[in-house]
């Protein structure tokens, strides 16, 4: 309780002191990295307990070349954002659920993991130190990148013997150049992104890095992004590089059931409550890639990308188009449900929004 009081005088004090906008061009935000005031860093030993977590000024961190988290990829990343709403406040989009699903990866990672109330309590004070980095409204968002590694120093394979909690934050337009315009995604069906028993349903940085090579191969030849398929079958939809992959056939939304090797995004889940609050029936099951075939529209959702039409799908050389180049009607009326609430443009009747 110490290190939360002294946060909320911290940013106290930043948040007086930054209520003027950055001087950045806010009409042409992409997802780039752009440096910002403040990030939080909180540290632990291994078997301990995450405290006296504090803001620091953004810059370089210092960690041994034998780090877990360098030299076995002990980490994990979360990514969430904030709006600014338009009378000047700004919301976060329910951080608990980002809280509890690094609980989950620190826990298949065998790392210690903040707790719910520090994980929150962080976001809300790295946000408020960077306030004049939030976006004016409906110019884009913050985007919150918590970061958890093993940060002590090891040899043999083994948990590392110390771990940092961090998080920064960038302000973000859209994920994919093509903007909101539908994107064009390839399958591939020789690389895989996750294996049963893995860490595919974790936010494990590896998970990342694995799939560079398909992209690139991808973006070389014009697309994109990737889709991948389950590494069994070879034939179920499991989810793109970066987000979850959402079918539409006749009005029923049917998305690849959360099995182990598919991340469970958090737009993943709010889309399907959005959806069935405006009475679509929604089904998570096992998706074959023929359904994308025959779908009449699909889209990706992720906290980067948002919602994403997908304008063409090739498949072992053969290209499906939907939507002629536009936004499908069910994709647009989901967008705009869930954008509307993240903005708090609409009411909140989930309680997803935490203001700040
Ligand atoms: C996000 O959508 O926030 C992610 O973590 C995906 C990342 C590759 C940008």
């Amino acid at each position: 309780s110490y290190s939360i009081r002294r946060h909320a005088t911290l940013s106290d004090t930043y948040s007086i002191q930054t209520d003027e906008l950055a001087d950045i061009d806010w009409d042409n935000l992409g997802f780039g990295f752009q440096p910002t005031d403040y990030m939080y860093i909180m540290k632990c030993t291994k078997g301990g307990n995450f405290s006296n977590g504090e803001l620091q000024r953004f810059g370089k961190i210092e960690l041994s070349p034998s780090a877990g988290i360098l030299n076995y990829g002990q980490g994990l990343f979360e990514g969430l954002k904030a709006y600014r709403k338009e009378d000047g406040n700004i919301l976060l989009f329910r951080p608990e659920e980002n809280a509890l699903r690094m609980r989950l990866g620190a826990e298949r990672m065998c790392m210690p993991s903040p707790t719910v109330e520090q994980f929150v309590e962080a976001v809300k004070a790295t946000v408020l130190a960077n306030k004049r980095w939030v976006p004016p409204f409906g110019k884009g968002s913050l985007y919150i990148r918590p970061l958890l590694m093993g940060s002590g120093a090891v040899l043999g394979l083994a948990p590392a013997p110390e771990y940092t909690f961090l998080i920064y934050v960038s302000p973000v337009g859209n994920y994919f150049k093509e903007g909101l315009a539908p994107i064009n995604l390839i399958v591939e069906h020789e690389l895989h992104r996750a294996t049963p028993g893995g860490t595919g349903g974790v936010k494990t940085i590896g998970n990342y890095a694995a799939v560079l090579k398909a992209q690139s191969a991808a973006k070389a030849l014009g697309y994109s992004d990737v889709l991948y398929l389950d590494c069994v079958h070879k034939k179920y939809l499991e989810e793109v590089s970066s987000c979850n992959i959402f079918v539409v056939k006749d009005n029923i939304i049917s998305t690849p059931a959360i099995k182990g090797t598919i991340l469970p995004g958090i737009t993943r889940k709010s889309i399907i409550d959005v959806a069935r609050s405006q009475g679509f029936q929604v089904e998570e099951r096992q998706v074959t890639v023929d359904e994308l075939l025959e779908a009449d529209e699909v889209f990706c959702t992720g906290t980067a990308v948002v919602l994403s039409p997908v304008g063409s799908i090739t498949y072992r050389g053969k290209r499906v188009s939907y939507g002629n180049d536009g936004i499908g009607v069910v994709s647009q009326q989901l967008y705009s449900g869930l954008t509307r609430l993240q903005m708090g443009i609409t009411e909140d009747t989930m309680n997803w929004t935490l203001e700040l």
